[in-house]
């Protein structure tokens, strides 16, 4: 139904407006007694051997959303509902910001991708705060960033205002330094930025009563001398570990026209890239940390690859604009006919 009905009617339109309408619309549904229900019934696969132990959290299965699509934390109840086992909010800024200039998220449906220069646009951490507030039982990780005008030299002070607004409200922190939309954040994956921004937060997270789980998130797009430096700043910091991976800036395999567009491209052709990257890091580091696996799941083989791979969890997005919510559960159904 959602691939041969709904998608071709969503895809006649502009893919930012399409968003928000579908939003809008899942939200509207939800409200409509008996559709949640119906939604939970048709999407979710409930089952005691999906759930997961990842860095001291339980998962009732092991596909998140990824961050970037329910931005400001308004949509996670009723995602929450399509099957999901967690939902990324972010990634917030301290301030609100308006992102980039419109047209700014482009569609290549021959390659099955998507390339965004979002720019992090998002209503502040503030606001998403106040939204999450009202959360009872949904598994929320915290995507944080930093302002578009904040210098590098000022990032790790932005990084710290999302932690402090967030800590009560979400059940692990993403620290996102990997996002190609941002001038010059990635810079802030080299070794001494990186190692001070981690540092500084667990300072922070430690000086807590119970201090949550903080995750890295980093870009495809990393060499192996560059990774091999990331497993030593995890191990150095004792952060509880990685996401891999953000979009890339390569334009690898691709033949839809809007491949010039500028951006990070998510999506099929980011599968292998992004899989490779967790590979070497579960190689690498003899798994001394978890590794959320994220980049081009369009299929529950994607996925368990992910998951042999040495993902402990997986998430999805342009998966999930292409194939629809169906997706989630046929990947749970195959890590449960895998015994995986
Ligand atoms: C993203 N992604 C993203 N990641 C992040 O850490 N913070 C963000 O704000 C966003 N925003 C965002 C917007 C859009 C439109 C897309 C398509 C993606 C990246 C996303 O979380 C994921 O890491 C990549 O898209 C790779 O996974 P998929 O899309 O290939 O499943």
């Amino acid at each position: 139904m959602y691939k041969s009905v709904i998608r071709p009617l969503l895809f006649q339109f502009d893919p930012e407006k399409v968003h928000y309408f579908t939003f809008d619309a899942l939200r509207i549904l939800a409200k409509i007694p008996g559709i949640s229900s119906f939604l939970k019934n048709k999407f979710q696969r409930e089952d005691k051997r999906l759930e997961r132990e990842v860095f001291g959290i339980k998962f009732k299965n092991p596909v998140g959303l990824a961050a970037g699509f329910d931005k400001d934390a308004k949509l996670y109840k009723e995602l929450d509902s399509l099957g999901f086992g967690f939902i990324e909010i972010g990634t917030v800024t301290p301030k609100a910001q308006s992102g980039n200039e419109k047209t700014r998220l482009f569609r290549l449906k021959e390659d099955n991708a998507i390339i965004n220069r979002m720019g992090f646009n998002n209503e502040g951490v503030k606001a998403a705060v106040s939204r999450l507030r009202k959360n009872k039982d949904v598994l929320i990780g915290g995507n944080i960033g930093k302002n578009k005008i904040t210098p590098n030299e000022d990032a790790v002070n932005d990084y710290v205002i999302c932690f402090d607004a967030l800590f009560d409200h979400v059940d692990y922190f993403v620290v996102n330094v990997s996002s190609p939309n941002t001038p010059n954040l990635r810079a802030l994956q080299d070794k001494e930025p990186l190692k001070k921004l981690l540092n500084t937060l667990q300072i922070k997270n430690k000086s807590r009563e119970n201090s949550k789980p903080i995750l890295l998130k980093i870009a495809p797009d990393l060499t192996e001398e560059q990774l091999l430096d990331i497993i030593e700043i995890v191990n150095e910091t004792g952060i509880a570990g990685v996401i891999a991976t953000n979009t890339t800036i390569s334009r690898e395999g691709l033949t839809s026209e809007n491949k010039k567009e500028m951006g990070g491209m998510s999506g099929k052709p980011l599968k292998n890239r992004s899989t490779e990257v967790i590979r070497f890091l579960s190689q690498n580091s003899n798994q001394s940390f978890p590794i959320i696996g994220v980049g081009g799941i369009h299929s529950a083989k994607d996925a368990v690859e992910k998951i042999e791979a040495g993902a402990s969890l997986v998430q999805l997005y342009t998966g999930f604009i292409y194939e629809g919510p169906a997706l989630i559960k046929s990947i749970n159904e195959a890590i449960l006919a895998k015994g995986l």
